[in-house]
């Protein structure tokens, strides 16, 4: 007789990450959970803050301390709906596609420059950003798209951006939760 039948299962990505990015991980593996709640609107992106208490009974109770600083929304994306380019304020955070395919498009400012990535992200991708992070998320895809969004702290506030030459020029701020 061996022991190795007595080992614990590897850790999957949604348990080895810890913090925002092991909430989204856990989050966008419970989504059969809540993606019946998710709606499309063609007007404009839907988006739905996930209270803490439900959230709480998606999580593994070793994750209710992270969750308890932290807030979570859930975002839908037809075809070609985005953001501008925008950061979350003094907001740190995760999100991770669970439906369709996104595209990020990642800026910051260097002392003569403007430096830009992008990368498409598809179902089960987490990125994780720190405070002042500045990007610009869109579905350039054909499939709709849903993500989940988290916030360590909440979001307060986010501003937007446009590129201007070498700098990255501020073009307004908005009060969590109406306009992203
Ligand atoms: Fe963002």
């Amino acid at each position: 007789m061996t022991s190795s039948t007595l080992l614990p299962a590897p850790p999957t990505d949604a348990t080895r990450r810890t913090g925002a990015a092991g909430l989204a991980a856990a989050l966008a593996a419970a989504s059969s959970s809540w993606l019946e709640l998710v709606e499309f609107h063609p007007a404009s992106r839907w988006t739905r803050h996930l209270p803490t208490a439900d959230a709480a009974t998606l999580l593994d109770p070793s994750q209710h301390p992270e969750l308890a600083a932290a807030e979570v929304w859930l975002l839908s994306w037809l075809p070609e709906q985005g953001t501008p380019l925008h950061d979350h304020g003094t907001s740190a955070g995760a999100f991770s596609v669970v439906r369709g395919t996104l595209t990020e498009r990642v800026v910051s400012a260097g002392r003569t420059s403007v430096r830009e990535s992008s990368h498409e992200l598809g179902p089960n991708r987490v990125r994780h950003f720190g405070p002042h992070y500045v990007h610009q998320v869109f579905n350039s895809g054909e499939e709709p798209a849903v993500s989940v969004h988290v916030y360590t702290p909440g979001l307060s506030w986010m501003n937007s951006y446009r590129i201007d030459g070498a700098r990255l020029v501020r073009t307004g701020t908005e009060r969590a939760g109406v306009d992203w």
